[in-house]
């Protein structure tokens, strides 16, 4: 996820030092500052600015308690927090939740370096629960082509091999295989996503690219036409191993892409589009987001980590030594300059950089709130604040670290080949499909279904499956009755004719028996679910 924190800008790009220049703030896709003062001083970023200007949706408290209540599940941190802040269309994603109606995930990275830091996991955290949450497919898009085109010296070589060790790093959060894609634009470009892009790019003017990315003459044309191709990632049809063939159906299945705000300028083009395109008369889903801030860079909140800078970031191959050491060392304090003075005044937790990390990786709501009234009524100095930062940096790297060991090849290669996956979405969601009747095909029931995309044969019998157990679930009384009902009239039936009675008892009994099974299922996962909460 370009997240909080790739180096946006060309690799090697300059450090997140204060130019000592009064310049506005600049968040883009390859640009993040905060405003630099007249005193030289860089400000934080300010994203309320940043919603307006860009035309996107705060996320409310009315918007949570709507999450909630349709999944049934407590907001993450990050959202309860207002780290993740802001959306386009989130309302109709879970709408569509609500409904029973299929929509998918899609986030990705740009593989700048092989040090990934905890900027960058931060997001791919955040989607790993939407995924959990929403029970859908991920996309997970591997931008070499864009590092290699924004970079003034990666060679492709180079971008491809980082791109093999960010997988790794990535499959490490715990993306569940069978519902995840993974793939690297120079791997994958092709087929339908090739369509979409050269779609995509046909509807996209110079003077457009321009006003959306500031690009000018000099800029190469690669640059130019890379936001065709992470934009068409959005779409659904560029994916019929696992959406399914029928661009009918797939172009109505919306995207919903968690990223940090620097991302947005690609999706905004992408909407624009979406909303001028048809298909055989189907008009194309507009993707939806949830944006992010950036996780500050250890010197403060006017930048974010940077992968090129050692000292700006907590990196994922770190040990508990060098976390100490950088936080201790770098960490910018919202102290005060004496410790008289800082239990007089107390320190500024708006800035403190010790603070802010705990706000990302330290879930107890309560311990969060007894830190901070206690550090901004001076009671706890900064050394101990930072002693509270260390330990909790340094349990979340290490269960990293463990996780990583475990990925091999083999890991790779399943979540990066080109297969159906396997979701069920929301298991409380009405049964869209009608239930299937003796004699018809799973299909045929499937294909009724409105703004169903099409789906292998093994696909839409494990759909079908799934929807049928729920089905029988939900009518699990009237289905125990008529299933009896069934049973005693095949018994009357089995002293004229034998065979087919029989067929229909065994089949009453294994409905009870599925049903059963998926209530148990069900039990554990909301047993899951709530452990996680
Ligand atoms: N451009 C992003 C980066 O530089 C990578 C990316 C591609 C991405 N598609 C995305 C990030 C979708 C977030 C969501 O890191």
């Amino acid at each position: 996820m370009a997240t909080a924190a790739t180096p946006s800008a060309p690799d090697g790009a300059p450090a997140p030092e204060p130019v000592p220049k009064q310049t506005k703030q600049t968040v883009d896709p390859y640009n993040v500052t905060g405003e630099v003062g007249a005193d030289g001083v860089v400000k934080a970023i300010d994203y309320n600015k940043l919603v307006d200007e860009f035309g996107t949706k705060k996320i409310d408290d009315e918007l949570l308690a709507r999450f909630e209540r349709v999944t049934g599940k407590r907001p993450h941190h990050f959202l309860r927090r207002g780290i993740v802040f802001s959306h386009r269309d989130f309302e109709t994603i879970l709408d569509r939740y609500e409904k029973g109606e299929p929509f998918f995930l899609y986030t990705g990275r740009g593989p700048s370096s092989d040090s990934v830091h905890v900027g960058h996991t931060v997001p791919f955290e955040f989607t790993k629960w939407l995924q959990d949450t929403f029970d859908v497919p991920l996309i997970i898009m591997l931008t070499d082509d864009e590092k290699y085109l924004f970079s003034e010296k990666k060679t492709i070589e180079e971008v491809q091999g980082y791109c093999a060790s960010n997988v790794k790093d990535i499959i490490a959060i715990g993306f569940d295989p069978a519902k995840t894609f993974i793939f690297s634009d120079f791997d994958f470009v092709g087929g339908a996503f090739y369509r979409n892009i050269v779609r995509l790019s046909k509807h996209i003017t110079l003077n457009q690219a321009r006003a959306i990315f500031g690009f000018n003459e000099s800029t190469n044309i690669g640059r130019i036409h890379f936001g065709s191709i992470q934009g068409a990632t959005s779409w659904a049809s560029s994916f019929p191993h696992i959406f399914g063939e029928d661009e009918k159906q797939t172009v109505g299945i919306p995207a919903l892409i968690p990223c940090a705000i620097d991302q947005d300028p690609y999706f905004r083009m992408t909407r624009d589009v979406s909303a001028r395109l048809k298909f055989q008369g189907k008009p194309y889903a507009k993707p939806a987001l949830i944006h992010s801030l950036f996780l500050p860079a250890l010197q403060g909140p006017g930048t974010k980590m940077s992968a090129s800078i050692d000292e700006s970031a907590i990196f994922m191959r770190d040990t508990p030594n060098q976390i100490k050491n950088k936080i201790n060392k770098y960490a910018f304090s919202g102290g005060k300059v004496s410790v008289e003075e800082h239990r007089q005044f107390g320190g500024d937790t708006s800035v403190d950089v010790a603070y802010q990390y705990l706000r990302f990786f330290l879930e107890d709501d309560d311990e969060l709130e007894r830190i901070r009234i206690s550090y901004e009524n001076g009671e706890m100095l900064t050394g101990e604040l930072k002693a509270i930062c260390i330990r909790e940096l340094q349990k979340y790297v290490a269960g990293f670290q463990e996780r990583r060991a475990k990925v091999d090849d083999e890991t790779v290669k399943l979540f990066m080949e080109r297969r159906p996956l396997q979701w069920r979405g929301n298991p409380k969601a009405p049964v869209v499909v009608p239930k299937v009747v003796e004699g018809e095909g799973a299909e045929a029931a499937a294909a009724a279904a409105d703004g169903e995309a099409k789906m292998t044969k093994n696909q839409l019998k494990k759909l079908e499956k799934q929807r049928q157990a729920e089905a029988k679930k939900a009518q699990k009384a009237k289905e125990k009755a008529e299933a009896k009902e069934k049973a005693a009239a095949a018994a009357t039936a089995a002293t004229t004719a034998a065979a087919a009675p029989t067929t229909e008892e065994d089949k009453a009994e294994q409905t009870a028996d599925a049903a059963a099974k998926t209530e148990k299922t069900e039990a554990a996962a909301a047993n899951a679910a709530a452990q996680e909460a």
